[in-house]
């Protein structure tokens, strides 16, 4: 059903969740959405059949989303089932995080209810440091260590989440979920323009159902749930945000 055989190309790069691919062009690279799903800094692992499919689909949708909203992202296009071309970006090692609702580590850190809806959005920088554990930074550390010349590049990048966080809350909001809070990757092109790259589906984001609340994301793995239900999961969300079955 799916011809394309792309086990040839040159690996050069693999995550938890995805391996980077050589392509002719040497402006692009292929992200390949393995089914893994992982937790607790890859402490906790196992496969779900499927999964790469889906979130890769979600995350094509999405980038081509915030590129008709005029967001700068690395998306170029989307390759059944698990594939996603990209333009290669020189990533900065910054995790930026948008709160709407309080929940995860938020909750845990300060003293505020999980649920409860923030006065206005919160954005966080973590260190991407697996041995230091991500340690939240200010906008201050950002230029310090050096991970950005100027404040006013933290700012585009401040700006572009708050951008992101509106158009894609408006948009969840119309297939009846609530955007709890996000995590976006950002890169530079090869012209030295700030690009959001990475992924954003339900291993990124928190997605609760508007009405009942329901956890649409990768959180009822984190919570312990079985795989038979986390998989379900995956494939409710996908149907709520594409409109279709998952094809695998
Ligand atoms: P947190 O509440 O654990 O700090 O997570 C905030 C958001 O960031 C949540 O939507 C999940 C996402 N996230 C990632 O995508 N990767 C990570 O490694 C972590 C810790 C969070
Ligand atoms: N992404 C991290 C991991 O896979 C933590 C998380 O998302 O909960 O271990």
């Amino acid at each position: 059903m799916f011809p394309q055989d792309f086990s040839k190309l040159e690996v050069i790069g693999e995550g938890k969740t995805k391996i980077v691919r050589r392509m002719e062009d040497p402006d692009l690279v292929l992200l390949e959405f393995k089914d893994a799903i992982t937790a607790l800094d890859g402490g906790k692992k196992d496969t779900l059949t499927g999964k790469g499919h889906i979130n890769a689909r979600i995350s094509s949708f999405l980038f081509e989303f915030l590129s008709k909203e005029g967001v700068p992202t690395h998306y170029v296009s989307f390759i059944e089932p698990n594939y996603m071309v990209v333009r290669r970006l020189k990533m900065l090692p910054v995790e930026v995080v948008c709160r709407n609702i309080a929940a995860g580590s938020f909750t845990k850190k300060y003293p505020v209810k999980v649920g409860s809806r923030l006065k206005y959005p919160i954005v966080e920088y973590y260190l991407k440091d697996d041995l230091r554990h991500d340690p939240m930074m200010n906008e201050d550390h950002i230029v310090v260590l050096g991970i950005l010349p100027s404040i006013e590049e933290v700012k585009e990048i401040k700006e572009l989440v708050l951008k992101v966080n509106k158009s894609l809350s408006n948009f969840l909001d119309s297939k009846g979920i609530t955007l709890v809070d996000f995590k976006l990757e950002f890169g530079r092109d090869k012209d030295g323009k700030i690009c959001i790259g990475d992924e954003i589906n339900g291993d990124s984001m928190r997605l609760w159902d508007k009405e009942t609340g329901r956890v649409l994301d990768k959180d009822v793995y984190r919570q312990g749930k079985k795989l038979g239900e986390v998989l379900e999961t995956y494939r409710e969300c996908y149907r709520r945000i594409i409109g279709e079955e998952p094809k695998v």
